[in-house]
């Protein structure tokens, strides 16, 4: 995979990169700091993207100008899927932007008009890595499956069955759809790993500050895995 990409959306992740990964040299772009050094022998950048499309979009251009070979995304998201609950895991099958909406010229929603794809694979093996990543360190969920990115945070019974039933999406986030198609357009392959912090209802100002430090050392855990395996 040569240099690893990693890209946390929470400072309590970053913060247990800093803990773990030896780095070598500092980079500013963009108003984000990349970091780049060896975690477990392997060579890997990794930075805060900040939050949102933009942030996320432009963070992954830079991380792969700066010499990453894929990038891993790890955060925090609300399930969409009912069967999912607060502290399971959802890894990437695809990711697509559920606020991009053409419809009115006859796209379908999430469509990106006069481009060749709207809806973007994650690399098959990093999601095989992610998920014995996340069946090996945790009793919950490693759910698959898709996950829709938009810049909202959702916090409505009725947009999360809407998303649920008519873009089928697994969980909803602000960055991932953006990254994953930022790395199409520079053939690099990348996941997306997100706990459920939420359940995208309303009731998200309750667990999230409590979630956020469970959720970072998730993450961390399983990018530590995947390093190590990668
Ligand atoms: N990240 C965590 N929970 C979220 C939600 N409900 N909507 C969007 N992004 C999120």
């Amino acid at each position: 995979y040569g240099t690893i990409g990693i890209i946390g959306a929470m400072a309590e992740e970053i913060e247990l990169l800093h803990q773990h990964v030896q780095v070598s040299s500092e980079t500013a772009g963009a108003g984000i700091t990349y970091y780049e050094g060896t975690l477990h022998g392997k060579p890997v950048i990794f930075c805060k993207s900040g939050v949102g499309k933009v942030n996320a979009a432009v963070c992954t251009q830079l991380l792969i100008h700066l010499g990453a070979d894929c990038v891993l995304f790890t955060g925090v998201a609300g399930a969409l899927d009912p069967t999912l609950n607060i502290g399971d895991i959802v890894v990437s099958s695809t990711c697509m932007q559920h606020d991009m909406d053409v419809t009115p010229l006859g796209y379908k929603r999430g469509v990106i008009p006069y481009q060749e794809r709207s809806e973007f694979a994650a690399d098959p093996k990093l999601v095989e890595l992610a998920v014995q990543a996340g069946d090996k360190h945790f009793a919950g969920r490693t759910l698959v499956g898709k996950v829709l990115s938009g810049d909202q945070f959702i916090a409505s019974r009725e947009i999360v069955h809407d998303l649920y039933e008519s873009m089928n999406g697994a969980c909803a986030e602000m960055e991932g759809a953006a990254v994953a198609q930022v790395c199409d357009m520079n053939n690099t392959p990348f996941v997306v790993i997100r706990s459920m912090s939420d359940k995208a209802d309303g009731s998200a100002h309750i667990n999230f500050a409590e979630f956020t430090i469970q959720a970072a050392n998730h993450s961390y855990t399983m990018i530590e895995e995947m390093v190590k395996n990668m």
